[in-house]
């Protein structure tokens, strides 16, 4: 029997915060365990330049986040752990379904139609500051699926649009030109917690209200201490409905300990105490991993290796599967 091919990628731009490990990387390391499964996870750096020119901070980024999955206990034995650029085919098949999908179809993508909306907001030229990656974003997306004939991708709400536009671009593909591929399904995890943030808002990079992974645990005592709470005195009793630090303590602890939060709420705990508690649930957690991760972030030469072998072990996939589209497609040797 194959197994199901499960693939998603991560856009290498940012430093992870604790939004990210919630809500995608400790369910995506989780699932990825599954012995029933072929779990594809890949960096998504060609999307990277889409949002980032900055060399340095695309590079960095990429480090980072590389570091940070293997730090958390993603198995580059047991998955395939790779760099998008690594896979030359991605590209080259990028632009084979460039020529097939429909250009309606691209206009229509969420991302781009928002970036519009605001030049015209902004009384500016409709295309202003739009490149053709920002465009083309969601046909490198649907190669990236394709290429490994991926049967499900696991996504935020916010990308399912991107896989339906896979799944479009693959079924006028194989219209046209015949069977060559599998048809993706997005899968949206409705109980995987969206963190709040310090301000209390959804905790995302674009609200400059994140708590980094990985900062010294002096770092993770400050933020913890900046997350906004109400203004009741130790010996109040406190609601736990829309607190952050509830919320955050929750994402952290197993039931037992939540009930007892629970309780401590309704006991009137102090704001800096209940701070000071999550600060140490949450340290106690990610503290093996920092470890990890400072040790690989020092030692560059062990992440090179590891990725280039993830992207090593794919290339007979994907040139196997290149062959196929490039004859499919008419492009041919002459002999
Ligand atoms: N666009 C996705 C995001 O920003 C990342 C991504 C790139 C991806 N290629 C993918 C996700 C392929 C799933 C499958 O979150």
């Amino acid at each position: 029997m194959t197994p199901t091919r499960v693939l998603t990628g991560i856009t290498t731009t940012g430093t992870p915060h604790l939004g990210n490990y919630v809500g995608a990387i400790r369910p995506a390391i989780a699932a990825s365990q599954d012995p029933s499964v072929e779990a594809y996870l890949f960096l998504a750096d060609y999307h990277a330049l889409i949002k980032n020119q900055n060399p340095d901070e695309v590079a960095q980024s990429s480090r980072e986040i590389a570091a940070t999955w293997l730090a958390l206990g993603l198995d580059p034995e047991k998955t395939f752990f790779y760099r998008q650029s690594d896979i030359p085919e991605v590209t080259e098949l990028s632009w084979v379904l460039t020529c097939s999908a429909a250009k309606g179809l691209m206009n229509r993508a969420h991302a781009y139609k928002a970036a519009v909306q605001a030049n015209e907001t902004a009384g500016e030229d409709p295309d202003y500051g739009i490149t053709m990656g920002l465009f083309s974003y969601p046909i490198l997306m649907a190669a990236d699926i394709l290429i490994f004939n991926a049967h499900r991708v696991p996504v935020g709400r916010d990308q399912i649009q991107h896989v339906e536009m896979a799944r479009d671009i693959a079924q006028r593909f194989n219209h046209h030109y015949g069977e060559t591929f599998t048809l993706p399904e997005a899968v949206v995890d409705d109980h995987v917690a969206v963190l709040k943030g310090l301000d209390g808002r959804k905790m995302s990079k674009s609200y400059g209200n994140t708590i980094p992974l990985f900062g010294q645990p002096k770092q993770l005592q400050k933020s913890i201490n900046k997350i906004k709470t109400n203004l009741l005195e130790p010996g109040e009793p406190k609601e736990t409905d829309d607190s952050t630090v509830f919320q955050i303590w929750c994402a952290f602890a197993d039931e037992p300990e939540r009930q007892q939060m629970r309780q401590a709420f309704a006991e009137g705990i102090g704001w800096g105490e209940a701070k000071k508690q999550l600060f140490e649930r949450v340290n106690d957690e990610l503290a093996p991993a920092r470890e990890a991760y400072d040790r690989l972030m020092a030692a560059p030469e062990e992440l090179e290796e590891i990725l280039k072998a993830g992207a090593e072990r794919l290339r007979p996939r994907s040139s196997a599967l290149l062959e196929t589209v490039r004859d499919a497609v008419g492009l041919r040797g002459y002999r």
